[in-house]
């Protein structure tokens, strides 16, 4: 789950190199290395810690034109020096995003051979077994292709030798874009690392090999088979990427929501005709579907147990939601009439991707939910169904699981109007619902100042529990886990009915109490459960959209949120719930974009 970057061409390889890693230092950020060629020579630097500690240490610089780097985070041995890439062997240095599961006996099998390791990594071996196919007289880019072969496990791979200005990558299982310059090849572990020097990209696929040497590039497979890959063109700018005047990447994507949502009605919402139409899908014939899964990890889960209630609400169709890294392993009950929608961000992640091979397997029809043109996820699904939410570059996902929500209200509309369930006037009025969102979002946005202030009263509290029912339970669920990740402070969420079966016991004055309480069917009971707080003496944050609401009195805080369709209930309500946890991070000065443990896309189990 690394970040690896590569360049071949006229301009300077260190600073192209330096700005893609840090915009990959999402990925992972406990070590980072760089390695410039120039002159038939390569010098690398490896530092612990993150990207910036790298570029102090290379203060005076490099030149060259050809290079690799890499940003970790450890599978494979402690974060450290030693084990930060790249790695060397002979005149082969090498970059790796994956791991090299039958390391240890190639390992074994090298040491007989005379070679010496010097790290804990499953990487290092690759290197070796490049130079031991080069020691049997196969040219580089054969050795390099021999020595996949040998390999079980996945990768992303950047590969240069010192005697051959030639920058090879290799993919499989993990991901891998080269971009199209005028003249040079840029490689990187996804598209948005290189916005702003080319818009031209080749998606890897799984056993592709791509050699880049003088301005020329060949892709071939494991096998030596010459193979073809399209160009695709992004229409990503560069300013998406960086920070815009925001302290930090997740404030400026909180703020984007409202133009990301609008982004992702764009071209698929005919308010007029009552239709929404997605242009890159083609689903089957619905009425056979029996069943409906929904898969994610993290955020993205918390989008499909949303989904599930809007899909199962209005279209009557059972919806099962499952945690991706459960769902694999757990032998799901799936045939083909069935259909399994896969909700990512980055379309990368690793159990999610199992997920929909397994739904492959049995038969369903696979609709994947993504942010990432080209990634896996959208790739290999049967359909695709893109959130518009730009480049989303902080860690806690805030943008991408509001355009995910309003993803898959497009999609209930969609299927409703195709199983006949709902006519032109419902689907017009719903559209109507949803095109009034982003100014809602913005109306909410622009009047959040006070949020701040509720941080600077809470940073202090070391627990939170937060409560929602029905469509905003997941809510709930969300609010917490902003908090828990970016703010390190521990936060529970439970479904507003439940806290009396055993939270309850948690609450006194020490014990703040986040409600979010909308005035829809459960707005009574979700009362009667803030009466229970407020009788323990609970901390209580109202978050409401009613000005009459019953227990307003009785709550320490109040934050009035938008009123609107219950569907969309869960658009507005997780905004203030972002900011909160924003503030909270930053007043307590962690790291919000990148913090500690996590990466933005989990290509691991
Ligand atoms: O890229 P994905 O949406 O598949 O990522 C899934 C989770 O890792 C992700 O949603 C994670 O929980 C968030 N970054 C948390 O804010």
């Amino acid at each position: 789950m690394c970040g690896i970057v590569g360049y071949l061409g006229n301009d300077r390889a260190y600073p192209i190199l330096i700005d893609a890693l840090k915009k990959l230092e999402y990925r992972g950020y406990d070590s980072a290395g760089i390695a410039i060629w120039r002159n038939g020579k390569i010098e690398v630097a490896r530092k612990k810690g993150k990207v910036d500690e790298l570029r102090e240490i290379c203060a005076s610089g490099f030149e060259g034109t050809m290079g690799l780097a890499h940003t970790r985070w450890a599978t494979h041995g402690t974060p450290s020096e030693r084990n930060a890439h790249p790695h060397r062997a002979g005149d082969v240095v090498v970059v790796h995003n994956g791991i090299v599961e039958n390391y240890i006996e190639l390992k074994e099998g090298l040491r007989k051979d005379g070679h010496k390791f010097l790290s804990d990594t499953d990487t290092e071996v690759i290197p070796h077994l490049i130079t031991n196919h080069l020691n049997k007289g196969a040219d580089f880019a054969e050795a390099v292709r021999l020595s996949l072969a040998e390999i079980t496990g996945s990768y992303a791979l950047g590969i240069i030798h010192e005697k051959d200005r030639m920058l090879i990558a290799a993919k499989k299982e993990s991901p891998l874009v080269l971009g199209i310059g005028d003249g040079e090849f840029f490689v990187a572990s996804d598209a948005p690392a290189l916005i702003g020097r080319t818009n031209r990209f080749i998606f890897l696929e799984d056993n592709d090999i791509a050699v880049m040497k003088d301005g020329s590039l060949r892709l071939m497979d494991v096998e030596g088979n010459e193979v073809e890959r399209k160009v695709h063109v992004l229409h990503w700018s560069g300013a998406m990427a960086e920070k815009g005047g925001y302290k930090h990447f997740m404030l400026k994507e909180i703020f984007e929501q409202p133009m990301a949502i609008s982004d992702t009605l764009i071209g698929r919402v005919k308010e007029e005709q009552g239709e929404v139409e997605f242009e890159e899908l083609k689903l089957p014939g619905l009425k056979r579907i029996k069943r409906i899964w929904m898969v994610a990890c993290g955020t993205s889960y918390h989008a499909c147990l949303i989904g599930k209630q809007m899909l199962e609400a209005n279209l009557r169709i059972p919806v099962e939601v499952d945690i991706a890294s459960e769902f694999r392993y757990r032998d799901p009950i799936m045939g083909r009439d069935e259909m399994l929608i896969l909700v990512s961000q980055s379309g990368e992640t690793a159990d999610t991707i199992a997920a929909m091979k397994e739904g492959k397997r049995r038969g369903a029809y696979v609709l994947s939910v993504c942010n990432v043109l080209g990634s896996t996820l959208a790739r290999d699904a049967d359909g695709v169904i893109f959130t518009h939410a730009g480049p989303e570059i902080g860690v806690a996902s805030t943008k991408a699981f509001t355009t995910q929500v309003s993803a898959l209200y497009l999609l209930m509309l969609h299927m409703g109007r195709k199983l006949g369930l709902m006519g032109n006037e419902v689907v017009r009025a719903r559209i109507a619902d949803i095109k009034k969102i982003p100014h809602k979002l913005q109306t909410l946005l622009d009047g959040a100042g006070s949020i701040e202030e509720l941080g600077r009263k809470y940073m202090g509290f070391k627990n939170f529990l937060y409560l929602g029912r029905g469509i905003n339970f997941p809510i709930a669920l969300e609010g917490a886990l902003k908090l828990k990740e970016i703010s390190y402070i521990h936060a529970e969420a439970y479904a507003a009915g439940e806290m009396k079966h055993g939270p309850i016991a948690l609450i006194d004055e020490n014990m703040p109490v986040v409600v979010v309480s909308p005035n829809d069917q459960t707005y009574k009971k979700t009362c009667s459960n803030v009466e229970e707080v407020a009788a323990r003496r609970g901390n209580i944050l109202l978050f409401k959209d009613t000005d009459a609401h019953e227990m307003a009195a009785k709550a320490n805080v109040v934050f009035h949120v938008p009123a609107v369709p219950y569907d969309l209930q869960p658009i507005v309500h997780i905004v203030p719930l972002q900011l909160f946890a924003y503030h909270i991070a930053n007043l307590l000065g962690t790291d919000v974009d990148q913090p500690r443990n996590l990466a933005k896309s989990v290509t691991v189990e």
